[in-house]
């Protein structure tokens, strides 16, 4: 298939919802060949439908990424059906967002295991296989909140700083071999009434856009980290907030 990543061994984790599902639909037109990651079975199985209605080649991976064996598993099955690995999209995420003085420790342990532990792993893995093909594009996750303060965001915003400072020492210390790693920073993201999203709210006079950002608003510049479009660009956080940080 043509297409911005034509050809190109794409691992979306988190795609049964939100940004990975919408971030799977947009690989898919631009002629990716997926593996598509949850640990929910049924949206993941119809994320996997919608992407093969474009012609697309898609494998299905389901499991909780936070083990260490489900994201060597879920590597393995990409090298076992296609025989390489050019972009790892760790996308799967979900925190807690309570205030930090009423945040319990075991917010703080899920938190850290579904938002950093999750991507670690997922790097650790990838890189395990990229570093044999000497390439590929790693994209990280993050959020706003791992940049500046964000009322409401509490452990949330330390895990998502993690993000930031793991992509940057592996854009460092793998950059020499091929490989590159950039983080994403979405601010609050609408996905239309009935979705699963729980962020907290933020006024919309503080985005000179006007508006909060869609999932297609993430997943296109998630598009041009894995393409290379983006080949002299690695180590950066790309920031898809509608101008809210630059006020
Ligand atoms: N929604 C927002 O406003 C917002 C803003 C900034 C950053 N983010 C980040 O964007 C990423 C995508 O989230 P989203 O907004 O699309 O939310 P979402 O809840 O719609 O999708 C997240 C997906 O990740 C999966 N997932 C979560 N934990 C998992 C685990 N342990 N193993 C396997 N799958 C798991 C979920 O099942 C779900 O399908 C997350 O990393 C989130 O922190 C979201």
């Amino acid at each position: 298939m043509a297409g911005r990543l034509a050809g190109k061994v794409v691992i979306i984790t988190g795609a049964a919802n939100g940004q990975g599902r919408a971030a799977a639909e947009l690989f898919a037109a631009e002629g990716a060949r997926l593996v598509l990651s949850d640990l929910d079975r049924p949206r993941l199985e119809e994320a996997a439908e919608r992407a093969r209605t474009v012609g697309a080649e898609v494998t299905v991976h389901l499991g909780d990424l936070t083990r260490e064996d489900v994201n060597r598993e879920l590597v393995n099955a990409a090298v076992k059906r296609y025989g390489r690995l050019d972009v790892m999209y760790n996308n799967a995420g979900r925190g807690r967002f309570a205030p930090i003085h009423e945040a319990a420790l075991e917010d703080w342990h899920f938190t850290l295991e579904n938002e950093l532990t999750i991507v670690f792993l997922g790097c650790k893995y990838a890189l395990g296989v990229m570093l044999k093909s000497g390439s590929g594009s790693i994209i990280n996750t993050a959020s706003v909140s791992g940049l500046y303060g964000v009322v409401g965001h509490g452990v949330h915003a330390a895990t998502k700083a993690g993000v930031i400072g793991l992509t940057r020492q592996i854009a460092v210390e793998y950059g020499p071999k091929g490989i590159r790693a950039n983080a994403l920073a979405p601010s609050r993201v609408d996905f239309g009434e009935g979705t699963r999203s729980q962020v907290h709210a933020t006024g919309l006079d503080e985005y000179p856009l006007g508006r909060y950002a869609t999932p297609l608003d993430c997943v296109r510049a998630a598009l041009f980290l894995a393409s290379d479009e983006s080949s002299f660009i690695t180590g950066q956080t790309l920031i898809v907030d509608g101008g809210r940080s630059a006020r």
